[in-house]
This record gives C-alpha cells, structure tokens and sequence, in this order.
C-alpha cells in the first residue's frame, strides 16, 4: 500500500514521516512550493522534537517525497490523508471550503480505488459532504471512498503521539475499509473505535472541547484557592489520583493557548448553535479562558501597587503557547504583551526558538536570547511558557540581576521554598503569594 499526504503543516508531515519511518513509501502535496523544495532538501520551519531528523532519514532512505503536483499527489497513493487547515471564520464556524475544492480536484484525478481520509478537524457531516462532492465530480469506475481520520496528536510531542497512539478513532460505514485501516495503523497503536462519519468527526471536537473544560475548571479552582489560601497543585493532584478524574490536563495557569483548542471550542459552540443547543458549558469554558489569559496583568499591576506600567520593564520568559514548539498560535504571550505596551511598559523578551515568529507581531520588544541578559535591570518577571530552560534557571542569582526580585509564574513552575530562599516576590496561580519585602 502506498500512502498520499495533502498539507505539508505539523500533521501532515508528522504522519508522513511516521508512515515512512515503518516503511511505507509517501508523497506529500503543499501548494507551496517553497515549502515543498525546503521539505524535500530535509529543511522544515516547524520546531518539533525528532521531526527533522526522521525527515532527512526516510528522504535518504528514498521513502518520502514531496511535490506540488496534487495530480500526482493523488495517482500516487492507495490512501490519502487530508491535513489542510480548518480555520475559524468569523461567524465562528470551521473552514471546510479548502477540503471542499480538493474534493473536486480529487475527483476529477482519481485513476484507482482510492480512500480518502480526512484528518482535519471538521464539524459533523463534513465526511458526508466530501463524499457527494468527489462523487459527482469523479468520471471514472474507480471507487473513491471517505473515512473520518480525526488527529490527536499534540504539537512538541506529536513524533511520540503518533507512534504510540492512545486510540484511533475511524469512521466509514464500510467494515473491509475499517479493517484495512486498522492494518495501517497496527503499529501506532492497539485500541480502535470503529464509528461512522458524523461519530468520528464529533470525537475530535468533543475531546478538544473536554480538554479546554478541564483546564477552564482547574483555573478557576485556581483563583477559588487564591481567595481562601489553598494550593491548587494539591487539591488538582487529591482529585486526579481519583481515577475517574485523572491528573493530566489539571496544571493551573495562564490558559490553553495553540492552533487547536482556541478554534476547536469557538467552532463546537457556534456548531451546536447551528443545530439549534446552546453549548452552556463549553461557553463558560472559553469565557474563563479569556480572563484567565489576562491574570499576570493583574497580579502584576497588584504586586507593583501600580494602576499602568509607564517606566517599568518587564522580562516575558516565554513566547510559545506551550514547551518544544515554536508556534504562537494564540500564545497567551501576545495579549500579554500587548497590555503591557497598552500600560505603557517596556517588554523584555526571552524564548529559546519563538522569538523570530513573535519579532513579526512586535518588532519593538527588546528580545533576548539569555535569560539572564531579559530579567537584567527588569522590574519584574513574568514566566508564560514552562520550557526547561526557564525551570532550571538559577534564580538564586536573581537578586543580583533585579534591585527588587518580582516574579509573577504564570505556570507554577517554580518552587516555593526556592523563591523564599533567594527573597523573590513571587506570585503564581492558585498558590500562596510570597512577599520578601
Ligand atoms: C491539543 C490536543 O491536546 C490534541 O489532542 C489535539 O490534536 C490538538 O490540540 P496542542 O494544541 O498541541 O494539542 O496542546 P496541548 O498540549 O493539549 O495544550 C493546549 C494548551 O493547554 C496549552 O496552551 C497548554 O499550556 C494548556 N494546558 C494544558 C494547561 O494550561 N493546563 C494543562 O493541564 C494542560
């Protein structure tokens, strides 16, 4: 069997190299063509741990190629995967019409049987809509057949997500279908749910939406904890040791941020309006998440006993929307900074791989590729990303970098014992606020 990948972003060529890694033979499409010749010379502008490495090896190996010939693309594989975006419109709903125009092209390409499966995140019955528009467009006898494929991998650990899959989800009505897929996909991993399309399309968006939920709860149990003095990192670790709770996705902090929750939440709310049920829940998720985004502001302009920031320089330790990617995506980093200039602060900046993307948005930050040199002189710091690096920072040399040691965590990474042995003000969320002086 030979495997087509169309989109050349995380998904798409994480799963192609994946594939290629246990030996399958894969082409991918991107009407980029620069990103198609960067690819295909083993050079690709995502930060991902393992990717490019795997990447040059199956292109040495001759297992993956890529082109921007989607004729090709399509005569080339057995199965054909989908990873183009689903951006949010601004009516809140997903945009399909890029999977739309390829279902066209598709069928008019197809020159075998062909299964097209669809891994972008889509609102139920769009499997159902792909399927009528590569039939009435397909001329030939060749079956052309749709699957849901939903993707769960998650960005900085998708190599790892994908060779050990917790569960793939496929939806298609045809059972020889499903079993050939599950072949497939033998090797990523052991637990399968065979569905149809509109069940496998609402997994996606309901697992996306029960992630946001729990991270939304946890926040506010958060500012419950700041009210009455509890630890939110202990009651999240008392209710997840509960097995029916779990302790993944309970780390209290500024926010879930990134190119998927944001937009999959919006797009589940505005999808169940369409069908006429108001979402209750998951409004109130995405309403806590707004404010929560904002919380180093306040805990900043409280700390500093301030109402703006005019002649205060604050150190960011952290740009992307989460560790080991260099994405910034609806990174909480960027209405931060914004507010801070708002405030009429200056913006010291530090990040060990997002800072070209960021200086595109704010060019004005003073960036910093050392974290001592960001806080140097600051008048507090703010930590937004949990990378190692800004973990395992010495923060006992902080009061010789800053005359008045602040520092708002926006991540809890930091212990508190440490920041009341080297005399920090230090704020976090959900903890006890430690005041040094
Ligand atoms: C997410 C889903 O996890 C993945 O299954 C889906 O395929 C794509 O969307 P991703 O966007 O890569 O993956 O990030 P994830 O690791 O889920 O984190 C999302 C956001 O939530 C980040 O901003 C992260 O910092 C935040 N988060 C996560 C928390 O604030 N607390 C947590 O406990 C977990």
């Amino acid at each position: 069997m030979r495997l087509s990948v169309i989109g050349c972003g995380c998904v798409g060529v994480v799963t192609a190299v994946c594939f290629a890694e246990i030996g399958y033979d894969v082409i991918c499409f991107d009407h980029n063509e620069e990103k198609i010749n960067d690819l295909q010379k083993g050079r690709i502008n995502i930060y991902e741990p393992g990717l490019k490495e795997l990447l040059k090896e199956n292109l040495q190996k001759g297992r993956i190629k890529f082109t921007i010939s989607l004729e090709e693309c399509v005569n080339f594989g057995d199965v054909i995967f989908i990873t183009v975006g689903t951006p949010l419109l601004l009516d809140g709903n997903l945009d399909v019409s890029q999977i739309e125009l390829l279902a066209k092209q598709i069928g008019h390409f197809v020159n075998g049987e062909k299964i097209i499966a669809i891994k972008s995140t889509v609102p139920a019955g769009t499997s159902r809509l792909i399927q009528e528009v590569i039939d009435s467009n397909n001329k030939t006898y060749h079956k052309c057949s749709v699957i849901s494929c939903p993707e769960f991998l998650r960005e900085g650990l998708a190599i790892s997500d994908t060779f050990n899959m917790e569960r793939v989800v496929i939806g298609t009505d045809d059972p020889c279908i499903a079993n050939l897929i599950e072949k497939l996909y033998s090797s990523f991993s052991k637990n399968f749910v065979h569905t149809n399309w509109e069940t496998a399309e609402l997994i996606k968006l309901a697992s996306n939406a029960f992630l946001a939920t729990k991270i939304s709860f946890i926040n506010e149990i958060a500012n419950i904890c700041d009210k009455c003095g509890a630890d939110v990192t202990k009651v999240a670790l008392g209710m997840g040791l509960d097995s029916r709770i779990g302790v993944s996705y309970l780390k209290a902090g500024i926010g879930y941020g990134g190119s998927c929750l944001p937009k999959d939440t919006v797009a589940s709310v505005k999808s169940a309006e369409d069908m006429g049920y108001d979402f209750e829940i998951l409004r109130s998720a995405i309403n806590v998440n707004k404010k929560q985004l904002l919380k180093p502001i306040e805990l900043l302009l409280d700390a500093l006993r301030v109402k703006d920031l005019s002649g205060k320089v604050i150190a960011v330790l952290g740009l992307s929307f989460k560790p080991d990617t260099n994405d910034i995506r609806n990174s909480p980093s960027l209405p931060i900074i914004k507010r801070i200039f708002e405030l009429g602060g200056t913006v010291n900046a530090y990040d060990p791989v997002a800072i070209p993307e960021v200086k595109k948005i704010f060019p004005v930050v003073n960036y910093y590729s050392e974290i001592d040199d960001a806080i140097s002189g600051a008048d507090a710091v703010l930590i937004l990303t949990e990378w190692d690096h800004i973990k395992k920072f010495d923060y006992g040399k902080i009061s010789a970098l800053m005359d008045n040691p602040l520092i708002i965590d926006g991540r809890n990474i930091l212990s508190l014992e440490e920041m009341e042995k080297y005399k920090v003000n230090y704020y976090s969320i959900g903890r006890t606020a430690l005041f040094s002086n």
